[in-house]
């Protein structure tokens, strides 16, 4: 579904994000990934879209090439790929019900979307969308008004909205408290798996990662150190690997990498 192949990433500052990644994330799988701040988590998460290109190599989607996309294909490929945040990236002062639309813009010409013109269809999925994630009451609220977890929510919605195949998402519960963390991860576990959207989230939350993953990808100094699928491991022995991704032990509980 996403491949990486021999994917390297400079920054125009001469910083080697990534080097050589050779990855492939199959279809319906909840991937983590995991690392200390600065390891190359986003840019390899941002990638995906091509938010920002490769200095080599390439990366596919469903066997397209994202690398060598433009125009239409790019915006084709975008559609399909959902991306929250850890800043949720809403518009705050936008309505909950246009938030969530602006996630059908691909799928409309952009005159219509610039008049508010959404077709009733449209509505629809942005209604079921907001339904999926239990915050269709506050559809006519502005989203400044919604708390975090609710701002996250609505985020969630958005990409839903764009109908994706595949959801990113950057650390989206680094500014949630515990509690609210864990109702956010639940909305997204239960789209992997209700809906089959292969999900690859950064997280700084081990424990987070052990959880909800079905497999964890630790990076380090921009190269993938570690790979594993969840069910093969042990938690004790997932705990004890986790030097291999952060260069010495780790404890249970641990937010790692925060900033
Ligand atoms: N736009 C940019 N220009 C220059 N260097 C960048 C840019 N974005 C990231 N970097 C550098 O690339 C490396 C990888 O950054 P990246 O944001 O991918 O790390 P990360 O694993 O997501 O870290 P964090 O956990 O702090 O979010 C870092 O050294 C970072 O400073
Ligand atoms: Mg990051």
């Amino acid at each position: 579904m996403i491949e990486f192949k021999n994917v390297s990433k400079t920054y125009d500052n001469g910083v080697k994000a990534l080097e050589n990644i050779n990855l492939t994330i199959n279809e319906g799988e909840f991937v983590a990934i995991i690392g200390l701040s600065g390891a190359g988590k986003s840019t390899l998460l941002r990638l995906i879209n091509k938010l920002i290109e490769s200095t080599g190599g390439e990366v596919f989607f469903d066997g397209i090439s994202v690398t060598k996309a433009t125009g239409r294909d790019l915006i084709s490929i975008r559609r399909q790929i959902g991306m929250i945040f850890q800043g949720f990236n809403i518009v705050k002062r936008m309505s909950v019900l246009s938030n969530v639309l602006s996630g059908r813009v691909a799928y409309n010409p952009t005159w219509k979307t610039i008049l508010g013109l959404f077709p009733e269809e449209d509505k629809q999925i942005a209604y079921r969308a907001l339904k999926r994630v239990d915050i269709l009451e506050k559809v006519h609220n502005r989203a400044s008004d919604l708390s975090g977890g609710q701002q996250q929510r609505v985020a969630i919605a958005r990409a839903l909205a764009q109908e994706p195949k595949i959801m990113l998402a950057d650390e989206p519960v680094a500014s949630l408290d515990p509690i609210t963390t864990v109702q956010v991860m639940d909305y997204l576990k239960k789209i992997n798996v209700e809906d089959g959207i292969t999900t690859v989230s950064n997280l700084h939350h081990v424990d987070l990662a052990l959880k909800y993953a079905t497999r964890v990808v630790g990076i380090k100094e921009g190269k993938v150190v570690y790979d594993v699928q969840m069910v093969d491991i042990k938690k004790e022995k997932f705990y004890e690997d986790l030097e291999i991704v952060y260069g010495r032990p780790v404890h249970h509980d641990e937010v790692l990498g925060d900033k």
